[in-house]
Order: structure tokens, then sequence, then C-alpha cells
């Protein structure tokens, strides 16, 4: 039994299921992107928590970064697999949920992929609202290393999810969040929250990464040689 299981009294959702081939659908967004790589190589995290998994993709790819890097890490990937807002506000999106009975079946899809892949011993999904969930990380004094924050795309539920999941981060830990600058509701829900937290906001292709120590940062070279030239862009060639 994982450590990680014991400690929050959780079953093993994997024993005994048997993945449906038809299931399996490796389709995520951005879930490969390369601030999980740098953050993970940083902090080398014993917990990742994931809040907004879907079909498993970046919870996934996490797992294998992990291992890539031998280390012993887990991620705790917590979603209600029930969908988001625009899963009911945008016409034709329902589908995406692959209701059975009126309940949406995805997380389904996560089990199917999570074990085809290979991943489910790095693997804890909670199956529960983000909010609630951090209550009790809170509550069972749980931190993690690096926290991925994908969720909702509203500002309200977004700048909730920051304000919560912060004190689950370490004090040397990095906080990932997704839709920087393609989701105007996170974007200004997480220019917010860094102002509020005094934190610098690094940001690349729909992510932002916030690291949670003053002495945690970015450094962009600029070198000036006399024979650096920038490469000729075709009208000038
Ligand atoms: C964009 S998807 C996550 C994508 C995934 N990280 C990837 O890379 O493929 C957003 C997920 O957040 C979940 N979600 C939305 N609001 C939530 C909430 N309040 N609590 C838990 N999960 C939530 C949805 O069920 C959905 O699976």
């Amino acid at each position: 039994m994982s450590d990680l299981r014991r400690l929050l009294g959780l079953e093993d959702c994997f024993e005994g299921f048997e993945v449906d081939p038809t299931r399996v659908d490796m389709q995520g967004w951005n879930s490969r992107h390369p601030f999980f790589d740098v953050a993970i190589s940083l902090v080398k995290p014993s917990l990742i928590i994931e809040l907004g998994v879907w079909k498993g993709m970046s919870s996934i790819h996490m797992a294998k970064l992990l291992k890539a890097k031998k280390l012993p890490g887990q991620i705790l990937s917590i979603d209600t697999w029930l969908g988001s807002s625009n899963h009911l506000a945008i016409s034709g999106r329902r589908s995406e949920l692959m209701p059975e009975f009126g309940y949406p079946t995805v997380y389904t899809t996560f089990l199917s992929n999570v074990v085809s892949s290979g991943h489910h011993d790095r693997i804890v999904p909670l199956a529960m609202d983000g909010n609630s969930a951090a209550y009790a990380l809170k509550r069972l004094q749980i931190k993690a290393g690096v926290i991925h924050i994908d969720a909702s795309h509203e500002y309200g539920a977004a700048l909730s999810d920051f304000r919560t999941y912060w004190p689950l981060l370490a004090d040397d830990g990095i906080l990932i969040a997704d839709d920087y600058g393609s989701w105007p509701g996170v974007t200004r829900a997480l220019l917010e929250f860094a102002a509020e937290q005094d934190r610098p906001v690094f940001t690349s292709m729909g992510k932002a990464l916030l690291p949670k120590h003053p002495t945690m940062g970015f450094e962009m070279q600029f070198v000036k040689r006399k024979d650096y030239k920038r490469s000729a862009t075709p009208s000038e060639a």
C-alpha cells in the first residue's frame, strides 16, 4: 500500500480494475508543458498534488518524469471527474463527459489510461471537489513540493483554488497554474494572487509558475559579445 494512501485512508482504486481498451483515450490539454520538468527537477518532490486531472494526461506525464529522474515521489490526483462549467454552458460539450444514466464516466477513462500506461504505482486518485479536498489536506497537515492547478476557468473559483492550495505548498515548493493567458478569469486570478503573495510569476505557453520561496527565481541571461549576431530573418537575408 502506498504511504500516501495509508496516510489518507484511501482504498486501492486500481485493485481489480480491468482496462476496457475502448475507454483508453489519451486526450488532454497542454499536459506535457516544460514547466513540469523544470519544477520536478528543481524541487524533487516526494508529493505532487494535481487539481484538475480529467483523463490523466498531466498526472501521467508527471509520473513519467518522476520515474525518468529516479525520484520516488507520488501524485495525488484530485478531480470530481464531473467536468467544468463549459460542459454545460457550451452546446455540444456534455457528450465529452460520456454520461451513463445521466452521470459522467470520465473517471473510467482516467483509470483505463493510468493502468494501461503503467503509472498506477505513482498516481493516487482522489475523487472529490477541490475545495473540500484542500480543507481536508490542510487538516491532515499534508504538504506538496509541486502543485498543479488546472480546474475551473472562472475568475472566482480559480482565485479560491490558488488561495486554498497555496498553504499546502511546501516552503520550497512550486505552484504551476494552467490556462494563464488563454482564459481571462484564470489570468486575472493568478495575477491578483501573485500580487497578494508578493511572488513573481513566470509564464510560458499557457502556463504560469509561482515559486514559493523568495530565493527561487528564474535567471535569463542577456549576453554582450563582439561576435554576437542575431540570425538574419528571411527578408534581411
Ligand atoms: C482542463 S481539465 C484538466 C486537464 C488535465 N490537467 C490535462 O492536462 O489533461 C479540468 C478538470 O477540472 C475538473 N474540475 C473542475 N472544477 C473542479 C472542482 N471544483 N473540483 C475538482 N475538480 C474540478 C474537471 O472535472 C476537469 O476534469
